[in-house]
């Protein structure tokens, strides 16, 4: 079905939470959240909205046909199971667990971290509402508590649990402004709302505590050291999964590259390196070497944490590279990671080199989303 996609702003500052009881005292805001609340109560469409960590497409995830939509507008493989978004804990015992209680164990993680970037996963309720779309028949349901006000406030209205997954075209980065979403999904859906940049910038951290030990199935934007020192005695002994858990896609095209957060660009992550720009220089001239042909295509430097940026302007002017700031901290390239790889792509670089950080606290999901988003991994370390 063709949309003509509206692009509508809601301001979140107009939006507060007293109890779960809501209040919007922007009279223009409210009248976009009612809109969309509507489309959702009336109709299967998906509408994009603004969380914490990036913009989602949601759907009734107690409507299959609306789940069905999601998957199509997006074009996602059917068997990636999708994450539910509930505005209260009320809601998600209302709407989703009628008679069964949470377990135990994720209730100090919930005190901490909720409302924010933390998913669970629970055990699917007999004679459940849950539409077996979104869960992909598995024996159970990830869910969050977003603590974006208008991912909350949208929820609210509908009183309507959204499943909801990231609202980009499946395999390119996630989005973080809404023109990203417009950029990937304009004509497909009906609505997104504008409520300004994600502040996190990558997704929710999926944790799986009903296995024991606890899993970390997805790093993001609650880290697994914080995981382990609030969650309780349960968590101390956290795995954390090697990779995201299996792409069927990739199970059943073996050999294809696993592609996802990827940029139409080439991406080549330096990881372990410190300050040495020796590698990315061995690396730019076997790049140059074998691509004489593409000379003038555009070649970008994301420098985070060690890359001094004028020192890298300076080595790397003879190779032709453009150098930009990711950020000072792990903290700031989450936020900013997603944002770069896109802008950079509609700057039409053939060549984007990124520097890595270290694996511990925010590190862990900014690594993950690089390494998925990369061509080759450079290791200084194994010299
Ligand atoms: O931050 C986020 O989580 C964003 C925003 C929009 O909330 N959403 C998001 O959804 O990233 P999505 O669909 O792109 O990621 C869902 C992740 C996938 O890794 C999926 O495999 C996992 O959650 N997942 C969902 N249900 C699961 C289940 N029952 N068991 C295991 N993994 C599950
Ligand atoms: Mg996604």
């Amino acid at each position: 079905m063709a949309f003509h996609t509206q692009v509508r702003n809601v301001d979140p500052a107009s939006i507060s939470f007293q109890g779960d009881s809501l209040v919007i005292s922007n009279p223009e805001s409210k009248s976009h959240l009612v809109q969309a609340a509507e489309i959702l109560k009336t109709s299967a469409d998906p509408v994009a909205f603004p969380t914490e960590t990036v913009y989602g497409l949601g759907g009734s995830a107690l409507n299959t046909e609306a789940v069905k939509n999601i998957y199509k507008s997006k074009n996602r493989p059917a068997d990636n199971p999708l994450i539910l978004h509930v505005s209260s804990v009320d809601q998600l015992k209302r709407k989703l667990l009628p008679n069964t209680d949470i377990p135990p164990v994720y209730l100090p993680l919930i005190k901490k971290f909720w409302p924010g970037p933390l998913t669970i996963l629970l055990p699917v309720p007999g004679n459940t509402e849950i539409s077996p779309a979104t869960t992909v028949g598995q024996p159970t349901f990830a869910v969050r508590l977003p603590a974006h006000p208008v991912a909350r406030a949208l929820i609210a209205l509908s009183d309507l649990p959204l499943a909801a997954p990231s609202a980009n075209t499946s395999t390119r980065p996630s989005p973080t402004l809404a023109r990203h979403v417009y950029k990937d999904l304009q004509g497909k859906i009906p609505l997104i709302l504008d409520g300004g940049p994600c502040d996190v910038g990558v997704e929710s951290t999926v944790v799986d505590g009903l296995s024991n030990p606890p899993v970390l199935l997805r790093p993001g934007g609650v880290s697994a050291e914080d995981i382990m020192k609030y969650g309780g005695e349960a968590w101390r002994n956290l795995v954390i999964a090697k990779g995201e858990i299996k792409d069927n896609e990739v199970a059943k095209t073996p050999g294809m590259k696993y592609k996802h957060y990827s940029p139409t660009a080439m991406v080549v992550l330096f990881k372990n390196c410190g300050a040495d720009l020796v590698p990315v220089e061995n690396y730019l001239k076997g790049y140059i070497e074998n691509n004489k042909s593409a000379t003038g295509s555009k070649i970008a430097l994301l420098a985070s944490l060690n890359f001094d940026p004028d020192q890298s302007k300076k080595i790397l002017a003879p190779y032709n590279v453009d150098v930009f700031d990711l950020g000072n901290s792990a903290k700031e390239m989450s936020r900013n990671l997603f944002a770069e790889l896109r802008r950079l792509d509609e700057e039409d670089y053939s060549l984007i080199l990124v520097e890595g950080v270290d694996e511990t606290n925010d590190g862990l999901a900014v690594m993950n989303r690089l390494t998925k988003a990369s061509s080759h991994v450079i290791d200084g370390s194994t010299k």
